[in-house]
């Protein structure tokens, strides 16, 4: 599978089309932005580390029953996937405050929450991707009710199916993003998971083992990628 042309570049990743209408290959870049890019870096071998965390992450997934974009990983950085429409919402489920929970709410960083919340916020990057809620998402057609009622079940199953997984690997699930995508009448999983979109804390030590160490400059930002990568790949 070749890539032909380029038709999206993101913060992280690019997508190319290939001579099948149908699939893409999704490119993982190392630069890594955080506050909407307001901070800008790059993190060595980070595209690297996410096409394998992330290809890991989708098939554990589909093996569970959650379609995905996912068809194969065809190298070091290049994943294939299915073509899909985006659904212009960002998905954040959450089992802990941290955070932009922590700011909104005045809530120490790490409290439990009773039960994992959701948010959607609008993909549109010049505006912030603002918060919004299903309301909003009918009244401006971002999707249907049926969409939206796919999208929160397949979230919060998403949810139960990678906390289990990460805790297997002692690292506790805190809190992550997820993109959704239209593909024959159906809502699939889209884009990626990895460290750059999950908030993962080792068990035990409460070690930050994702981007919040670029995004704070905490430090050890490659070792915190590796180690998930080393953990996802046993
Ligand atoms: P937040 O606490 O900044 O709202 O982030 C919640 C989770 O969503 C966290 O795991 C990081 C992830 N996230 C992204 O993947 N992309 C984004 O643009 C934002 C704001 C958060």
């Amino acid at each position: 599978m070749n890539k032909l042309e380029k038709i999206y570049e993101g913060k992280a990743k690019i997508l190319y089309t290939t001579e099948d209408p149908n699939l893409v290959i999704q490119y993982f870049k190392d630069d890594a932005t955080a506050f909407n890019a307001q901070k800008k870096g790059t993190i060595e071998q980070k595209g690297i580390m996410n096409n394998r965390i992330a290809s890991r992450i989708f098939e554990h997934l589909q093996q569970h029953g959650i379609e995905t974009h996912y068809v194969e990983t065809l190298n070091d950085r290049e994943m294939l996937v299915k073509r899909v429409q985006i659904v212009p919402l960002e998905v954040i489920i959450r089992n802990r405050a941290a955070g932009s929970l922590c700011r909104l709410l005045g809530l120490a960083e790490g409290t439990v929450l009773a039960v994992p919340t959701l948010e959607f916020c609008y993909k549109d990057d010049s505006l912030g991707d603002p918060q919004v809620n299903e309301y909003h998402i009918r009244a401006l057609k971002y999707a249907t009710d049926e969409e939206v009622k796919a999208i929160k079940d397949m979230a919060f199953k998403i949810n139960d199916v990678l906390k289990k997984f990460f805790l297997d690997l002692k690292i506790e699930l805190i809190d992550f993003k997820l993109e959704f995508g239209r593909v024959g009448g159906r809502i699939i999983l889209a884009d990626e998971i990895s460290p750059d979109t999950c908030r993962l804390w080792e068990v035990g030590t409460g070690n930050k083992l994702d981007k919040d160490r670029f995004r704070r400059d905490l430090g050890g930002v490659e070792q915190a990628y590796q180690e998930v990568l080393r953990r996802v790949s046993k």
